[in-house]
């Protein structure tokens, strides 16, 4: 059964030149006007002009409209419980943001049951793809206890298979006065529960979490077990988090908000992924990191949400669109690919952030001729479809007629 998607305002396709080495995976910015695609088996059979789509089962009219590849929000931490909506209002009336305030978080996930935690999650779910997200990470370090961090992944896995173990979230207030027993720990049994339903490790490397040793000892513990680093770094100044993710081959180095010369140097003459999360300097009223310094120099810019209860409490990779384009000098194209392929990449994943063929079929159709009402039509729903390997997964595709 082949769908075609006939009369596409603009497709973007992300299928320009330079695939990063990877036969499949996405390219630079590319999008076609006046276009069509197949979808067949759930994947993208074919994409060109629209007068020259072959014949298929079944066509959808996009009525001009654009058609996207699926958001992919490389960073975000959904397994939790409670709300921290005080914190937020007092940051607003001017208290400084800062690590402690995880433990409130942690204290509530704790005390959830199974159940709670899995409808939470479920809902950020649903919102995510509702706003056209189609792949997702998804962190522990909300639990803290071996058990706990052992549900955390067990819950994720549910939801995603990009799951990352982040038990060097901070220290938890029973250990600390005893910093290195909670790292051997970390390390440890709590590893070795978590590894089995993890893809990734992450470690927070900032003042009032964990410093670059600490850090270094938890992400080589993981990359041991077979997990594959990515770093939280330089989020609340400068600080080694960008260095370390670079010497380690960190797929991606996150937050990049406080950076030196020699750390954009660091990346952009490395693979590690500069994954900036803009609606965390909205929700914390800090400096927002500089987009256009990391692309100028050359790193791979990806742009993800960080949806937690505390720093950062929004699931839309269009808000994130929005934030780099206005506040982080970023063009609408490098915008739209840093919250595509640039999330695939930083998820080195070959197959979601494009729409080449042979790609998975993860659609965003905008009630908007282009990519680029994403930004300026900001805090508006404009994801009307949203299609998962080829399955309407979101919304309402309109008139669909058998062909
Ligand atoms: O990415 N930086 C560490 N973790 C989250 C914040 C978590 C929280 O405040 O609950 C972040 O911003
Ligand atoms: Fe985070």
């Amino acid at each position: 059964m082949s769908t075609l998607l006939a009369n596409i305002g603009e497709l973007v396709t992300n299928d320009g030149g330079d695939a990063g080495g990877e036969e499949a995976g996405p390219g630079a910015f590319a999008s076609i006007t006046g276009a069509a695609l197949v979808i067949e088996a759930g994947r993208v059979a074919w994409t060109g002009p629209a007068g020259q789509a072959p014949d298929a089962d079944r066509r959808i009219d996009c009525d001009g409209r654009a058609v996207l590849p699926g958001f992919v929000d490389s960073h975000a931490h959904l397994v939790f419980a409670g709300e921290r909506s005080a914190e937020f209002a007092a940051r607003m009336a001017g208290t400084p943001y800062q690590a402690g305030g995880i433990a409130t978080t942690v204290a509530a996930t704790r005390a959830a049951s199974d159940e709670q935690l899995r409808a939470n999650l479920r809902a950020l779910r649903a919102e995510m793809l509702a706003q056209g997200t189609t792949t997702f990470e998804c962190k522990s370090g909300y639990g803290l206890t071996v058990a706990d961090e052992r549900r955390a992944v067990a819950l994720a896995a549910e939801v995603t298979t990009e799951v990352t173990f982040l038990g060097a979230h901070v220290v938890p207030q029973e250990f600390a006065g005893d910093r290195e027993r909670y790292l051997d720990l970390v390390r440890g049994p709590m590893l070795a529960a978590c590894a089995p339903q993890a893809r990734w490790v992450d470690a927070f490397c900032e003042r009032g979490a964990f410093g670059p040793d600490e850090a270094r000892a938890v992400l080589t513990a993981g990359r041991a077990a077979g997990l594959i680093p990515r770093i939280h770094a330089n989020q609340l100044g400068t600080g080694p988090g960008v260095q370390l993710a670079v010497e380690l081959g960190a797929a991606s180095a996150d937050h990049c908000t406080y950076l030196t010369s020699a750390d954009v140097d660091a990346l952009a003459g490395s693979d590690t992924v500069a994954t900036l999360l803009p609606g965390v300097e909205f929700s914390t009223r800090n400096p927002y990191p500089d987009a256009r310094r990391l692309l100028d120099a050359g790193a791979t810019v990806a742009l993800a949400t960080d949806c937690n209860p505390g720093s950062c409490f929004t699931s839309s990779m269009p808000l994130a669109v929005a934030l780099a384009v206005r506040e982080m000098r970023m063009t609408t194209q490098e915008a739209v690919w840093a919250a595509t392929a640039g999330g695939a990449r930083a998820l080195r994943r070959g197959d979601v952030g494009h729409l080449r063929p042979g790609a998975r079929a993860d659609l965003v159709l905008l009630d908007a001729p282009s990519h680029v009402y994403l930004a300026y039509r900001p805090g508006v729903p404009l994801a009307s479809a949203v299609w998962r390997g080829g399955v309407l997964a979101a919304g309402d595709s309109g008139h669909s007629t058998p062909e």
